[in-house]
């Protein structure tokens, strides 16, 4: 085998209160990656690709990882990277971290699975060190393992998948561009005590609820005393969203990522496509433009298609 595509899927990060340690991957919507062996070791972006990446592999997010994999190859092969994008950079939902887990699950793939998924993650971080300047798997964790994932650390790598019940998930993009590196850069360094133990129970709350089928458990949990109270400000309409979105019939939700898309979790499809006419109606009266999915939590995370 020396060509192989894969769909490499979107993920929300954070799940409200989790901080770069929870994530959850989503079926839809998903970029295609088709990535090749070649007999020179170095990394190729083909270039064409969507959205103006850059074509240097050091800076690209599928680039960057596999640079990092041939570091521990011996053999004198590398990679050509062909990427049709749907996920827009800058949208909360893990682009970068899609392209960076399509990129070394392919090319692990072409190695005849030479690599465990912890090292998988290992590699794509470097996706989304180039990206944000830092280091962090909520994305790339749920986009490799599927379904939600905990982050208990990365260095060393300690990646849980916590078993969930069913749940659709409606989210919206305002197309507005939040790059991850300045979302952080806002956030406050110290946190107090009394914020930290309100996080820490939902956090806890959030796992259990996903680990005992607890919808309304899952609802009271995600709640962000910490992060949203500072980065809701860059999403126009954001308390609107959530108040009305829940007022729908969704057990909660917040930020996805850095944002701007917010992501509304729910037990059923009816009323995630409920929720899904609230957050229309609200960017349809603020005339900004916006996309919208109803998808479900995917179990799988990135697809391999074949050769
Ligand atoms: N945990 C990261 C952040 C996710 O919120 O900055 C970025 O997608």
């Amino acid at each position: 085998m020396s060509e192989i595509t894969v769909h490499a899927p979107a993920t929300v990060a954070n799940l409200v209160c989790g901080f770069d340690v929870l994530g959850l991957c989503l079926s839809e919507p998903f970029d295609t990656m088709r990535v090749r062996l070649i007999n020179e070791k170095k990394v190729v972006i083909a270039p064409g690709g969507s959205f103006g990446l850059p074509v240097d592999p050091a800076l690209n997010t599928a680039g960057a990882p596999l640079i990092a994999m041939l570091e521990e190859i011996d053999d004198e092969i590398g990679f050509e990277v062909n990427i049709v994008k749907n996920i827009k950079p800058g949208s909360g939902i893990g682009s970068s971290a899609a392209s960076a887990a399509g990129a070394v699950v392919a090319a692990n793939k072409l190695l005849n699975n030479k690599f465990d998924r912890q090292d998988l993650v290992r590699f794509g971080m470097f996706g989304e060190k180039v990206a944000s300047g830092v280091k962090h798997a909520d994305n790339i964790a749920p986009c490799i393992y599927g379904g939600v994932t905990l982050i208990r650390s990365i260095f060393p790598l300690d990646i849980v998948s916590i078993p969930s019940p069913d749940l659709h998930v409606a989210l919206v993009h305002p197309q507005i561009e939040v790059r991850t590196s300045d979302a952080r850069e806002i956030l406050r360094k110290e946190v107090l005590l009394k914020d930290a133990i309100r996080q820490w129970g939902n956090i806890a709350g959030l796992v259990a609820g996903f680990m005992k089928n607890d919808y309304a458990l899952i609802g009271r949990s995600l709640e962000d005393f910490i992060i949203e109270p500072v980065r809701s400000m860059l999403i126009p309409g954001f308390d609107e969203v959530k108040r009305r979105c829940k007022e729908a019939g969704a057990l909660g939700g917040g930020i996805s990522g850095s944002g701007p898309s917010i992501f509304m979790l729910c037990s059923e499809r009816k009323t995630a496509n409920a929720v899904e006419t609230e957050m229309r109606s609200i960017y349809d009266r603020m005339g900004l433009p916006y996309h919208t999915y109803v998808t479900a939590v995917n179990a799988d995370g990135v697809r391999v298609l074949g050769s």
